[in-house]
């Protein structure tokens, strides 16, 4: 074995996990939360009783492939997934957290995502490459290689790293590639240890108090700082990456990081902010911002572009992330505000007018269209006040909608 990423990732597979916690909990998250991806790639309208074929490339140790395979289970019907990864040993520990939820529908596949059409050939529905794409020696060549083997319905969830959240990890990874050069996994982090405890406190990445992987585990430390193959990306950046590969980004999560009227007060700047093209407010938001250390995104193809996101429609119904309605439409009504933290960042959101009334309509089965009778409103006047409710909800990634 000659690939250092490989080699790495034989060592210390990534994320560390231990099968036998499935027992007593699911870890899910983005990309590829079903709802969330339904709603961003599907326009909230994918009927998941029907087959689908999804394939989890550089699947690691199984947290989306795990996570995606449950749900797509639970709907009970053939879903095929495809799980692709370097590693072994990674693969080893995916398959076992699959064994010991009982999970038939993933197809385990070793090898380099290069390699695609001859290991796992499209089309799928749904692709899932999450922290693959910025390990690669050529990130564009492996999109394509995704791409190729995209259905012309389908769409991808990726995460790549941000560059401004990472500050400081470059400089460390060059200055162990110096100290440890030659050396054996296991040694590698054993003089890392011994250097982050004698850092000067002027070191950049000493200062980054939004790095923490390294304080969890050899993994998480191996993954950050000793990295041979290794970049990140400002959205600009990406937006030259997606657009080449002939995608389009349907949205980052969470959208609202990604708006400079989130961290904007002043009208003056809110209005030079709001002048500007998509592209450039989310590059001028991730500026602003300076926290973000991984950017995840949804993408289409590009003919794809106006039926991605789901939209305010009467039949949809939306589905709360993670809150019950009741505890939302009063913190809604008490506090006249929302408040939610992302990487570090406390972000507070004034509740728009009868936002509690609305929240606490939605129950993930009822219709818009059923909300605006209840309310007794047409549909036109019920989605103005609907509109800004939703667009505050779907920016802190707390609602999809979904057909009923
Ligand atoms: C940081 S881990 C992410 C794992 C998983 N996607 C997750 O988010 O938990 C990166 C994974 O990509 C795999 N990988 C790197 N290069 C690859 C390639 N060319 N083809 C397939 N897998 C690759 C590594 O083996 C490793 O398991």
């Amino acid at each position: 074995m000659t690939d250092p990423v490989q080699q790495q990732y034989e060592a210390y597979p990534y994320p560390a996990r231990d099968p036998a916690d499935e027992t007593r909990r699911l870890i899910t998250g983005s990309p590829s939360f079903l709802p969330e991806l339904n709603h961003y790639v599907f326009g909230g309208r994918r009927d998941f009783h029907h087959p689908m074929r999804v394939l989890v490339a550089g699947g690691g140790t199984g947290d989306g492939l795990i996570h995606l395979a449950q749900y797509l289970a639970a709907s009970g019907a053939q879903h095929e997934v495809v799980y692709l990864d370097l590693s072994t040993a990674s693969r080893a520990i995916a398959e076992a957290r699959a064994k010991v939820r009982g999970l038939t529908n993933i197809r385990f596949r070793t090898g380099s995502l290069l390699d695609l059409p001859q290991l796992a050939p499209g089309p799928y529905d749904y692709i899932d490459c999450c922290g693959v794409l910025h390990h690669l020696p050529d990130p564009a060549a492996g999109l394509q290689m995704l791409v190729d083997q995209l259905g012309p319905h389908g769409g991808m969830g990726l995460m790549v790293y941000g560059q401004y959240g990472r500050a400081g990890v470059y400089p460390m990874q060059a200055a162990l590639r110096q100290l440890t050069i030659g050396e054996a996994p296991q040694r590698q982090v054993a003089l890392a240890k011994a250097l982050l405890a004698e850092l000067p406190e002027t070191n950049e990445f000493q200062r980054n108090p939004f790095l923490v992987d390294h304080k969890n585990n050899d993994s998480g430390l191996y993954d950050l700082l000793l990295h041979s193959q290794d970049r990140a990306y400002t959205v600009p950046e990406l937006h030259a990456l997606i657009d080449g590969a002939g995608l389009h980004i349907a949205s980052f999560i969470e959208p609202c990081c990604y708006d400079p009227l989130t961290y904007l007060k002043d009208d003056e700047l809110r209005r030079r902010a709001a002048a500007l093209s998509l592209p450039e407010q989310q590059a001028l938001a991730e500026r602003l911002c300076g926290s973000l250390k991984t950017h995840v995104m949804y993408v289409v193809p590009q003919d794809r572009a106006a039926e991605a996101v789901a939209q305010p429609a009467p039949d949809l119904a939306p589905w709360l992330n993670g809150v019950p309605a009741k505890a939302l439409a009063e913190t809604l009504a008490q506090r006249g505000e929302l408040a939610v933290t992302f990487d570090a960042a406390r972000l507070v959101f004034a509740a728009p007018s009868k936002a509690a009334e609305i929240v606490a309509l939605i129950d993930g089965r009822r219709s818009l269209g059923a909300m605006a009778q209840m309310m007794d409103l047409g549909w036109d006047d019920f989605a103005a006040i609907y509109g800004p409710v939703h667009r505050m909800l779907t920016g802190v990634n707390k609602l999809f909608l979904r057909q009923p």
